[in-house]
C-alpha cells in the first residue's frame, strides 16, 4: 500500500500533485458557478452578506489562510472561529451569514457541536468542505464541496489541507464573480493559476533533499518559531502545529510583525526560526523582522520564491520554491514545511503516523 514511501504521511505528501488536481477539477471543467456547491447554492450565495468558518487544528488553518482570499477577492466579510469555542460562548447569530465548516473527517465532534449550535440560533445556511463522503458534517449540512484528496491514514494532515485551500480559493472566486467583484478575464486568469498548481507543487517536492538536510539540524533542537506574515502567517501556524505533532519539538508560529511584541524574547543561537517569504507585498516587511532576528543570533530558515532577492549569508540559510505561484503562493509554501516536518521526525525516530497522545478522527470532546 504504501509503494516506494515509509511512511503514509510522506506518501500522502507526494500524493498532493495529484489530490489538488483532482479537486480542482471541479473548478477547471465546471467554472466558479455556484452549482459546484450544491443545487440551491446560487440562491444562498445570493442570500448572504457574511461568512462564519468554524473548524478545529489544521483544517482551522485552512480556514484562516481563506479569510484573506474572502475578503481580498470576493470582498465578503469572513470570521474564523475555532469550534470548540464557538459552540460554548454567547453568538450573535445572523441568519444572512453563511456558517461553512471544514473538517478532513467530517466527524469531528466539536465541529459538529458548534454547526448544530448555530442552526439552533437560527443560521440556516451552511456549507460543508469535507473530505469523507456522506459523514456526519455534509449531511447535516445544507451545501457540501468534497475535497478529492483520497483517504488520509497519517494523523498529520496533508493532503486534506491542501485540497481544502484549493476548495476555498475556487469559493473565494465564486463569490466573488456572482458578487460583481471579478470579471470573466479575472477568472480565467484565476483558472490559469489553478491549473498550473500541481506542477508548480510538484517542483517543490523534487526540493525534499534539501529539505531533508535542514531537518537534520531541526531534530536536535527543543524548540522552534514559525514566522510569515499576511496569507502566509497561516501557513507559519501549520508548520508549527505540524512539528509539535510529529516531532514533539516545541513551536510556535507568530505573524512576523509581531516578534518585537514578545517572542523576540526568546531566540538565541539556538532558536531555529523558520520564516515564509515569498514575494509579495510584505516582503520587505518580512524582511526586516529577519533582520531582528538576525541581530539576536538566530539561525533562519527561509522559503521563498524563485525571483525573490534573497541571498544566503552567515545564519541565513534560503530555500527557493522553483516558481513565483502568486495568489495560490500559501499552497505552494505548505509542501517546505511538511516535509521539514516529517524528516525531522525521522531524524528523531518518532512514530509518523501515529504521533503519541494523537487520534485521527476527534470524535470526543
Ligand atoms: O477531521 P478534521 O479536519 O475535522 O480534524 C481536525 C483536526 O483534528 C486535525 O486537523 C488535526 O489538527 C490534525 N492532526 C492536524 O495535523
Amino acid at each position: 500500500e504504501l509503494g516506494p514511501y515509509s511512511h503514509f504521511m510522506q506518501k500522502e505528501i507526494h500524493e498532493q500533485p495529484k489530490a489538488i488536481a483532482d479537486t480542482a477539477e471541479v473548478f477547471l471543467d465546471g467554472g466558479f458557478n455556484p452549482e459546484n456547491f450544491g443545487k440551491n447554492a446560487r440562491e444562498v450565495f445570493g442570500s448572504i452578506d457574511s461568512i462564519k468558518i468554524l473548524a478545529c487544528g489544521t483544517s482551522y488553518y485552512s480556514a484562516l489562510t481563506s479569510k484573506y482570499w474572502l475578503e481580498s477577492i470576493a470582498k465578503i466579510p469572513a470570521d474564523v472561529e475555532i469550534a470548540s469555542e464557538y459552540r460554548y460562548r454567547d453568538v450573535i447569530a445572523d441568519p444572512k451569514q453563511l456558517v461553512i465548516t471544514i473538517s478532513q473527517s467530517g466527524e469531528t465532534l466539536d465541529t459538529m457541536e458548534a454547526l448544530k449550535y448555530a442552526q439552533s440560533l437560527g443560521q440556516t445556511h451552511s456549507l460543508s468542505i469535507c473530505n469523507v463522503m456522506e459523514s456526519a458534517l455534509p449531511r447535516e449540512s445544507e451545501l457540501v464541496l468534497y475535497t478529492r484528496a483520497g483517504a488520509e491514514i497519517g494523523v498529520a494532515s496533508t493532503k486534506a489541507f491542501t485540497t481544502q485551500l484549493v476548495v476555498l480559493f475556487g469559493l473565494a472566486v465564486t463569490l466573488g464573480k456572482l458578487r460583481g467583484h471579478v470579471s470573466d478575464e479575472q477568472a480565467q486568469a484565476y483558472t490559469e493559476e489553478l491549473r498550473q498548481l500541481p506542477g508548480s507543487i510538484q517542483h517543490v517536492l523534487n526540493l525534499e533533499p534539501q529539505i531533508a538536510a535542514w531537518a537534520q539540524k531541526f531534530a536536535k533542537k527543543t524548540s522552534a518559531l514559525f514566522l510569515g506574515r499576511g496569507i502566509h502567517y497561516p501557513i507559519a501556524l501549520e508548520g508549527a502545529l505540524k512539528l509539535k505533532e510529529i516531532t514533539y519539538i516545541h513551536a510556535e508560529a507568530y505573524p512576523a510583525g509581531e516578534l518585537k511584541h514578545g517572542p523576540l524574547a526568546l531566540v538565541d543561537e539556538n532558536m531555529p526560526v523558520v520564516v515564509i517569504a515569498p514575494n509579495d507585498v510584505l516582503l520587505d516587511k518580512v524582511k526586516a523582522n529577519m533582520q531582528e532576528v538576525g541581530a539576536r543570533g538566530g539561525e533562519l530558515f527561509v522559503f521563498t520564491d524563485l525571483d525573490s532577492n534573497f541571498n544566503e549569508s552567515e545564519g541565513v540559510h534560503v530555500i527557493r520554491t522553483p516558481r513565483h505561484a502568486g495568489v495560490l503562493s500559501p499552497i505552494v509554501h505548505t509542501i517546505p514545511v511538511q516535509l521539514l516536518s516529517y524528516h525531522a521526525a525521522l531524524a528523531r525516530g518518532t512514530d509518523v503516523d501515529k504521533p503519541r497522545n494523537l487520534a485521527k478522527s476527534v470524535t470526543v470532546e
